[in-house]
């Protein structure tokens, strides 16, 4: 069986392990931004490719007669790239064009919640002028407000009062901006909480979720400094999470089911791949921040080491509308995933120094933003190696994770304080206060 992989960073290592486990043995092939060695040493080809040229990625699927393919990242899913593998007969792990608009216009995403009455909505609005912006502002200045971008803006369209804009005279400077650069855009009520990722596998008919996930989204140490791509993430072995509780795991699985449903009742096809729903646990209950239509990077890593299944079987499940009948098994066990990041990073990563990874076994290593250059690994500009912690407890997962990344070596940092217990506690007495005050 001939796999297709397209995108470059640990969340695609994740995958073409998961895949290399699996009793079908495939052959894997990339298209990628970058000379990922993990990838590479896991491939029988590759090609450089823009995440955008899908003539190009598919052109080669053919050429390789691929089986099956699997798009990680979001950008090939905006482009439609999904849509021209079925054109081709390539079945394709990941949602069409239309789909794909769950997590590619949050609108689109808060339109559909709206006319479908789907839970966990907060209260919003959608711009596309300035017109009324401020009335808006000063109507959520209360509880404060979230202005979200409507596009994929690489994780940097959301800016939140109290964390990147200190008032509202700030708020509407930055939709001016917006307009501006004729960008439409939602403001909502900030949610206050504890957030979570819930991932699922979607055949068009059956979800079958994974166990959520918590990351940590902050740069900095005690969930400071700026938002991140993901600075690392962590799982529980009772597939909770220390803060939530079963009945706010069942709510945002009914969540996600109501928005399957409605979504392909809205865009007419099948969605086949995976659904991301990035909640909150807030005082009142379930609030949905966002959709993704893809794994989330670094919340993969952790489900997919978690995943005892075949995940092949899983793709091909996911494609001929069985995944109900698929065996879908997760152990038991804590994960806690960390990022080692350029020096500067999110702002002002550095970026062609070379980095050293000195370590016997690369199975819990999951190299992201590198390039092979030569026998040199070098760092370019974003999110460099992650490394998994698998254990019990995770206390013990976190301590495996230290002890691994002090073995990257180069001009980077990490957050020494993921998956701690005084940072554990810190989120639990967050909610038990939340919670308080409700009850
Ligand atoms: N970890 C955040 C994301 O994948 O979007």
């Amino acid at each position: 069986m001939n796999i297709l992989i397209i995108g470059s960073g640990a969340r695609e290592v994740a995958i073409a392990r998961a895949c290399k486990r699996s009793s079908h043995h495939p052959t894997l092939f990339f298209a990628m931004t970058h000379r990922n060695p993990d990838l590479i040493d896991l491939s029988h080809d590759i090609f450089i490719s823009d995440m955008r040229d899908c003539q190009l990625i598919v052109k080669r699927a053919v050429e390789w007669k691929i089986d099956l393919a699997i798009i990680g990242p979001e950008t090939p899913l905006e482009k439609g790239l999904a849509d021209l593998c079925w054109q081709n007969k390539i079945p394709t792990i990941g949602p069409t064009q239309s789909l794909a608009r769950i997590e590619t216009s949050k609108a689109f995403a808060r339109f559909l919640m709206k006319k479908y009455n789907i839970l966990g909505l907060p209260r919003y609005q959608f711009f596309e002028t300035l017109e009324g912006v401020y009335d808006c502002l000063r109507q959520f200045s209360e509880t404060g407000f979230v202005i979200k971008e409507d596009g994929l803006a690489n994780g940097k369209g959301v800016k939140v009062s109290g964390v990147h804009l200190a008032d509202v005279a700030e708020g509407y400077e930055h939709c001016i901006d917006l307009i501006e650069q004729q960008k439409s855009f939602l403001i909502e009520e900030k949610c206050v909480g504890e957030e979570f990722s819930l991932m699922a596998f979607c055949d068009g008919e059956s979800l079958v979720f994974m166990p959520p996930v918590q990351d940590y989204k902050r740069a900095w140490i005690n969930d400071t400094g700026p938002n991140t791509g993901g600075m690392g993430s962590i799982s529980a072995s009772n597939h909770l999470l220390p803060f939530l509780t079963e009945q706010d795991l069942q709510t945002a699985k009914h969540i996600c089911h109501d928005v399957i449903k409605y979504l392909q009742m809205e865009c007419g096809e099948k969605y086949r791949g995976i659904l991301y729903g990035g909640f909150m646990v807030t005082a009142k209950g379930i609030s949905v921040i966002e959709f993704n239509a893809r794994f989330g990077d670094s919340e993969s890593i952790n489900a997919l080491a978690l995943l005892e299944s075949d995940f092949v079987e899983i793709c091909l499940g996911m494609i001929n509308g069985q995944l109900a009948k698929t065996l879908v098994h997760f152990a038991k066990k804590s994960t806690v995933c960390k990022y080692a990041v350029p020096e500067g990073y999110p702002e002002y990563p550095i970026s062609k120094e070379e980095i050293h990874i000195n370590v016997d076994s690369y199975e819990y290593i999951y190299c992201a933003s590198v390039d092979r250059d030569q026998n040199k690994l070098m760092l370019i500009g974003s999110r460099a190696v992650a490394v998994l912690g698998m254990a019990d407890t995770l206390d013990q997962a976190e301590k495996i994770a230290e002890s691994q990344i002090i073995h990257i070596q180069g001009p980077l940092y990490h957050r020494a304080d993921i998956g701690t217990q005084p940072m554990i506690q810190k989120r639990v007495e967050n909610m038990n206060k939340l919670r308080a005050v409700t009850a």
